[in-house]
C-alpha cells in the first residue's frame, strides 16, 4: 500500500487501461422489469441490463496487453499443440508438480477427481466446501466433512487465516474414518466464507498429519492468487510470491484449478506429484474434455493462462484484488454496513443476516438483498446463502452457515468512482433495510438450483422500495 501525504490510504491502480468497454445504466423502471423478467435470480438478468457486474470474479477478470498478444501466437493443433506445452511447463515450473491434464473449468476437474477417487459412502474432509465440489462428490455417493477452524464461521474476526483446517477435530475424526477417506481437500481462498485464506503454516501442519495415514491432499487452487497475497503479507514478508507458491504446493499431492481465477483467462487443469495418480486419471480427459493436449480449451485461451500464471507470481498484480476489496469493506464499514471481516479475496461480502434480520432463512434473505440491490443500483451481486445450499435428502431446506450478498471485484475491472457508487447505493439501501421483504420459488431445479431456479417475493415490498427510491433521488438513475 503506498502512503499518500495528503489522503487517507487508498489503493493504486499498479496498471492502466487500453481498452473500455461501454456500461449502460438502465432506469429503476426497467430494472424491475428485468429483474422480475429474471425471477428475482440475478444469474438469469442479462448483462445488457447490468451496470456493474459483480456476480463473480469468474472469467471476467481484465486481460493483460501480454495476455492478449500471447493469444496471437497460439498454436493451433489438435494435437500436440506448442502451446499446450508452454502451459504444461509453466504449471510444472510455478507448482514443480511433474504431471499435468488440462480440462476446460474447474468443475470439470473435479469431476474428473471425483469420477476416479470418490465411492459410495466415502468421507471428504475439506476445510469447507465450495457449491461444485460438493455435487461432484454427492454424486459419486460420497459425503462432505467440514472442518474449517471455528473463527471461519465468525463473520466478524480479526483472525488472519480463517480458511485454515481445524487440525485437531481432523485427526480424532481420521483416527475413526481414515479408511473411507479417498483424500483430503483443501481450498485456497476460501470462497463461500468470505474469500478467506489459510496459512502455510496450516498447509504444512495438514500435511504431516494426513503423511500418518498414508492419505493424499488435494488443493482446490482456483484462489490461489488471493492466498499467495494474504500469506505473503501475512506470513511470509520475506519470501517471494514464486517461493511461496513451491513451498505451498510441494504440500499436495493433486492440485487442480479453474482458469477462469487463476491465470486471468478461461479453462483449467490438474497437476499431480505422482506418475499413478496422473495414469489413474488420465483416460477421463478424452472422454470428457477433449484430447490430452487441450482438454476442451481454445489454444488461446491456453496461451493466456500461460501468461495469466506468471503474472501470478507478481506481487503488483496479485494485490490489486484484495486492496480494493478492502477499501471497499472499509467504506461500508464506516457507515455501520454489517460486512465479513477481515476482507478477504474474490470480493467485498455483505454480511446479511445482520442486514437483513427480519427474513428467516427460509425466504433466502440473500437473495433478497441480490434482488434489492440490482433494482436500486444496477449493481449485479450473488446470492451465497441458503439458496446456494442443496435441500437435504428428506426435501428440508439445509439452511446455510451464513447468509452472504457476494460483490465480486473481478480483478482489474472497476474504477475507484464505481467502488464509491456501489457504496454509496448500498448505504442507502442499508438505511432503507425495512422496506426488503422475502422471495419463494416458483421454479426450483434439484441440483444447484440457485444457477438457474426463479423465485417472486412474498409481498409487494419491491414495489415500495421502488417508490422509496423515486423519492429520495427524484431523476436520477
Ligand atoms: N472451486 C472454487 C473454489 C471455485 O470458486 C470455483 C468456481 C470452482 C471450483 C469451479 O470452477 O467455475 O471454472 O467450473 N467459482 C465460481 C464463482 C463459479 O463464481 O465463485 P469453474
Amino acid at each position: 500500500m503506498i502512503k499518500y501525504h495528503t489522503f487517507d490510504n487508498i489503493p493504486l491502480e499498479m496498471h492502466k487501461v487500453r481498452i473500455v468497454q461501454k456500461l449502460n445504466l438502465i432506469p429503476i423502471e426497467d430494472r424491475l422489469d428485468a429483474i422480475t423478467k429474471a425471477g428475482n435470480n440475478t444469474f438469469l438478468l442479462e448483462n445488457n441490463d447490468v451496470f456493474l457486474d459483480m456476480l463473480t470474479d469468474s472469467g471476467v477478470n481484465a486481460m493483460s496487453d501480454k495476455q492478449l498478444s500471447a493469444m496471437m501466437i497460439a498454436d493451433d493443433a489438435y494435437a500436440g499443440s506448442e502451446t499446450y506445452y508452454r502451459l504444461e511447463n509453466k504449471v510444472r515450473e510455478i507448482f514443480g508438480l511433474e504431471y499435468f491434464l488440462p480440462a476446460h473449468q474447474g468443475r470439470a476437474c473435479e469431476n474428473v477427481l471425483s469420477i476416479t477417487y470418490v465411492k459410495e459412502g466415502d468421507l471428504v474432509p475439506m476445510n469447507y466446501h465450495f457449491t461444485t465440489t460438493k455435487s461432484h462428490i454427492t454424486n459419486n455417493g460420497g459425503e462432505v466433512v467440514e472442518f474449517l477452524v471455528e473463527e471461519g464461521l465468525n463473520l466478524n474476526s480479526d483472525a488472519p487465516f480463517k480458511g485454515n483446517m481445524d487440525l485437531e477435530k481432523l485427526e480424532a475424526f481420521l483416527n475413526v474414518n481414515h479408511k473411507s477417506v479417498p483424500f483430503v481437500r483443501m481450498e485456497a481462498g476460501t470462497n463461500l466464507i468470505g474469500g478467506q485464506p489459510f496459512s502455510l503454516d496450516n498447509a504444512k501442519k495438514l500435511r504431516k498429519l494426513c503423511d500418518k495415514f498414508n492419505l493424499k491432499i488435494v488443493l482446490d487452487a482456483s484462489l490461489l492468487a488471493d492466498n499467495l497475497y494474504f500469506i505473503k503479507m501475512r506470513e511470509c514478508k520475506n519470501k517471494t510470491i514464486r517461493e511461496i507458491t513451491r513451498e505451498l504446493a510441494s504440500q499436495f499431492d493433486i492440485i487442480y484449478f479453474s482458469a477462469r481465477k487463476l491465470g486471468f483467462a478461461k479453462g483449467g487443469g490438474i497437476s499431480f506429484k505422482h506418475k499413478e495418480d496422473y495414469e489413474r486419471c488420465k483416460g477421463l480427459i478424452p472422454l470428457y474434455e477433449g484430447f490430452l493436449t487441450y482438454g476442451g480449451m481454445s489454444v488461446k485461451e491456453m496461451e493466456a493462462i500461460t501468461i495469466g500464471l506468471d503474472e501470478t507470481m507478481d506481487l503488483d498484480i496479485i494485490s490489486q484484488g484484495p486492496i480494493f476489496i478492502k477499501y471497499m469493506v472499509d467504506e461500508l464499514q464506516k457507515h455501520s454496513v454489517p460486512v465479513v471481516t477481515p476482507a478477504g479475496g474474490l470480493g467485498c461480502h455483505l454480511d446479511v443476516s445482520k442486514f437483513l434480520p427480519h427474513i428467516p432463512q427460509t425466504e433466502y434473505p440473500s437473495g433478497c438483498l441480490a434482488s434489492a440491490l440490482y433494482l436500486i443500483s444496477g449493481v449485479r451481486g450473488m446470492e451465497r446463502g441458503t439458496m446456494s445450499e442443496q435441500r437435504n435428502p428428506d426435501g428440508t431446506e439445509k439452511l446455510a452457515d451464513m447468509e452472504l450478498l457476494r460483490l465480486a471485484l473481478p480483478r482489474r475491472v472497476f474504477t475507484m468512482s464505481q467502488i464509491k457508487y456501489t457504496v454509496d447505493r448500498i448505504v442507502w439501501l442499508y438505511k432503507n433495510r425495512n422496506l426488503v421483504g422475502g422471495l419463494k420459488f416458483v421454479e426450483e431445479p434439484k441440483i444447484l438450483r440457485f444457477f438457474y431456479g426463479r423465485l417472486e417475493p412474498t409481498t409487494d415490498w419491491q414495489t415500495k422500495l421502488f417508490n422509496k427510491f423515486k423519492e429520495d433521488f427524484e431523476d436520477s438513475l
